[in-house]
Order: C-alpha cells, then sequence, then structure tokens
C-alpha cells in the first residue's frame, strides 16, 4: 500500500505525529526530592511513619493557603474524601443527595454507602457542568445535598448554585477533583461551599503519589467533624484526646488516613500547580483560537472562568461530518494524538448503579453533549508542537470526513 500525507492513519497513512504526545512527569525531580526528605526525616526520627505528622501537616496547610485561607485534612483517596466530606455534613438518614450525572463512580457509591437517596442531576445543554437550573429542577422536600462536581477542570457558576441551595436549606458540596485551583469570580472553587472534596491521584493536576484526596472547609466546626469522620470518630482538635483511648470517640467512622509519605509528593506537586495550571490553559487557550479559526467542523469547548484543565473537550458538528462521530475521534486518535474518542463517566451508561437510582433518572443533555464531542487529553508539557499536530490531525480527518 502507498502512503500519502492526505491518506487518514486509520486508513494506513502515515499518521501526522509518530511520536508519542509528551508524557506528564507529574513524578519529577521536585516530587522526588520531597520523598527522599520524608523518607531521610522518618529514617532519623525517633517515631515511625505516624498518622497526620510532619508532611501531612505541612500539605496541609500549604493547600489552606493555595486556597486563601480555612482547614484541611488530606486522606487516603479522592473517592475517600467525598465520602468523608458527605459524612461530615450529617444529612439525614434516606434523604436526597443531588448528584451531577457526568462524574466518576466514587462520589455515587459515597451517597449510597452513607444511606441517602442519589438524585442524577442533567448537565446544563452543551456541556459536562451544571448550572443552577439543572439544579433546581432535581430539588424536592427531601432534598438535603448537591455534590457540585467541577468537572473536565471547568468552574461551575458555583456562587449562584451555593446560594440557591442555601436559601432552601441544602448543603453544598463541591467536588474539586478535576479541577483544583479554578477559579470563578476571584475565588478558587472549594470555597464556595459547605465542604469540598478533591482526588489527589496520579492522573490529577495536583497528585500524592499514586493515590490521596484532600477534605476542605471555610469553617472550622465542619473541619473537626470531617476530621473525626476520615479517622474513626477520633476528636482530634482536643487538646486533652488520647490517641491511644477509644473511649472518647464521638461516632462510628472508618479509617480514611493517609500516609507521610504521600503527602510529601504532594506537597511538590502543590508548589507547582499555579505552574501545571497556566501551561495547561496557554494549551488550551492556543488551540482554542487555532480551531476556531481553521477548522470547520470542530471547536474547543468553552470554559468558564479561570479553568485548570483536566481534559479538553472538543465539540464536532455532526451536521458537517460523514461519519458516526465515534469514527471521527478515533481518526484524530489514529493520527497521533492523545484523546478519549467517547467518555464513559455518565452515570446513566453505568450498568450496576441503575437499579439505586430514582426511575425517572435522565440526562439528555449530557448524552447529547458526549455524542457529539471527544475528549484531548492536556498535560503541562503540551505546548505549540502538541497545539500543530492536533490541529493538523484534526484538519486531515475533518478533509476526510467533511460533508
Ligand atoms: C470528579 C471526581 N470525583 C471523585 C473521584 C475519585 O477519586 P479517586 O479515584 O482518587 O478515588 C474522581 C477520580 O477519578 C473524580 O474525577
Amino acid at each position: 500500500m502507498t502512503t500519502n500525507t492526505s491518506t487518514l492513519a486509520i486508513h494506513g497513512g502515515a499518521p501526522v505525529r509518530s511520536i508519542p504526545m509528551p508524557s506528564r512527569k507529574a513524578f519529577g525531580d521536585e516530587e522526588m526530592r520531597s520523598l527522599l526528605e520524608a523518607a531521610q526525616y522518618y529514617r532519623d526520627s525517633p517515631v515511625d511513619l505516624p498518622y497526620q505528622d510532619h508532611f501531612e501537616k505541612a500539605f496541609c496547610e500549604e493547600f489552606v493557603k493555595f486556597m486563601g485561607g480555612g482547614y484541611a485534612d488530606a486522606v487516603a483517596t479522592g473517592t475517600a474524601s467525598v465520602f468523608v466530606a458527605l459524612q461530615a455534613l450529617d444529612l439525614p438518614k434516606g434523604s436526597e443527595v443531588i448528584l451531577s450525572g457526568v462524574v466518576d463512580s466514587g462520589p455515587l457509591n459515597s451517597i449510597l454507602f452513607l444511606g441517602y437517596v442519589p438524585v442524577i442531576a442533567d448537565t446544563a445543554p452543551g456541556s459536562y457542568n451544571i448550572d443552577v437550573a439543572q439544579f433546581k429542577a432535581r430539588c424536592t422536600d427531601r432534598t438535603s445535598a448537591l455534590i457540585a462536581v467541577h468537572c473536565a477542570g471547568e468552574a461551575l457558576a458555583i456562587d449562584e448554585i451555593v446560594d440557591a441551595a442555601h436559601a432552601s436549606g441544602i448543603k453544598v458540596l463541591e467536588d474539586c477533583s478535576q479541577a483544583p485551583g479554578a477559579v470563578w469570580k476571584g475565588k478558587r472553587v472549594g470555597t464556595f461551599g459547605d465542604i469540598a472534596a478533591t482526588s489527589t491521584m496520579y492522573r490529577k493536576s495536583l497528585m500524592s503519589g499514586s493515590s490521596g484526596g484532600i477534605v476542605y472547609a471555610t469553617k472550622e466546626k465542619i473541619y473537626q467533624r470531617a476530621l473525626a469522620c476520615a479517622d474513626r470518630g477520633k476528636p482530634l482538635w482536643r487538646d486533652d484526646y488520647n490517641i491511644r483511648d477509644p473511649r472518647t470517640n464521638l461516632f462510628p467512622a472508618l479509617n480514611w488516613n493517609t500516609d507521610e509519605l504521600s503527602c510529601a509528593i504532594g506537597l511538590a506537586s502543590l508548589r507547582r500547580l499555579e505552574d501545571t495550571i497556566a501551561r495547561r490553559t496557554r494549551f488550551l487557550d492556543s488551540l482554542s483560537k487555532r480551531l476556531q479559526s481553521e477548522s470547520q467542523v470542530c471547536r474547543v469547548y468553552k470554559f468558564r472562568g479561570q479553568p485548570s484543565p483536566f481534559f479538553v473537550p472538543v465539540v464536532v458538528d455532526l451536521e458537517k461530518i460523514s461519519c458516526p462521530k465515534i469514527t471521527f475521534a478515533n481518526a484524530v486518535q489514529a493520527e497521533g494524538i492523545d484523546l478519549n474518542p467517547h467518555y464513559a463517566f455518565l452515570v446513566t451508561d453505568w450498568q450496576y448503579a441503575l437499579p439505586y437510582l430514582p426511575a425517572d433518572t435522565a440526562i439528555p443533555n449530557a448524552i447529547a453533549f458526549r455524542d457529539s464531542s471527544f475528549n484531548l487529553f492536556v498535560n503541562e508539557n503540551y505546548g505549540d508542537d502538541e497545539v500543530d499536530d492536533t490541529i493538523k490531525a484534526i484538519l486531515k480527518v475533518e478533509a476526510c470526513f467533511a460533508r
């Protein structure tokens, strides 16, 4: 078979990009140094690696500074951060918790395990994120809380959502896992609601090694309850609390503690988070501008606020192509561009979850958006070459499949 530059890679042509997209190196020199520092610290210390000690405190203090004040507790996983934050809200048993329909399964499972009824909100038209309208549409007199997910790195219009929720006595848990450091109206996401949860697992912009999470609150009382929820109901903030005496523990809770080595890595990752966000945003902005002027078929999803890009949805005008969206996305991917052709994090796609959801659960906006878009991966090492190659790949595929 002969290959030339216009033959698509899925049809046997040479791909636009023959080298892999840059890897992220989230565990880089700074993270390595911080980990070794922690290892040395405990090698020299008479105390073996404990819970809630030097590096966790430093990680949490730095996170609080990053957020502009408040209180933080690092935990074992992102799912644990949601679980702990939700338990800390102390909602009436059997009450309804609204959850965005585009989310990881951890938050849904946390609602179920804590004995609440999950009610799934659709997203805004043309988005993976909710607006206040989709939240209000799901409120009933049994609603006790909303888990507001800042999906893909976009900041929700969270002030309006929190105002509407609080006006009805509904608590708000912000899930910032995909958007750490994103800003809405001058404030970081996570600072608007009653409590926030953030995954710091290895794929997230802020990562603390393989796994991790952070619970954050602006108010001390709820933070203290979260601390107890994260470690068997222990009132750890009390000066007279004796760690060897569980008789004064407050209520049943599990152990979601993180560890010192993970927090040492998280500390280094946090120290470069601003830079991580800035570099990802530069890629996003440059790609958006170029695609807008050069493509007849695709556009980059317009993020609100100041995003902390996690992935980049590219919207395909289905009227203008002669193939299914997935074929189009697969063809771009085959040109050497890393992407997810079809996002699977829509709650209603999960067979296991359906028996737990109300019968009228439907998320047509989320499905329509997913069915007309694909998600480009992004990391802080993407630069002009990756913008160029992504544009070339999309235009090459477009030239073949445009109607
Ligand atoms: C929005 C959201 N919430 C929660 C989680 C759960 O985090 P983890 O995988 O660290 O348990 C994720 C993770 O992937 C996520 O994207």
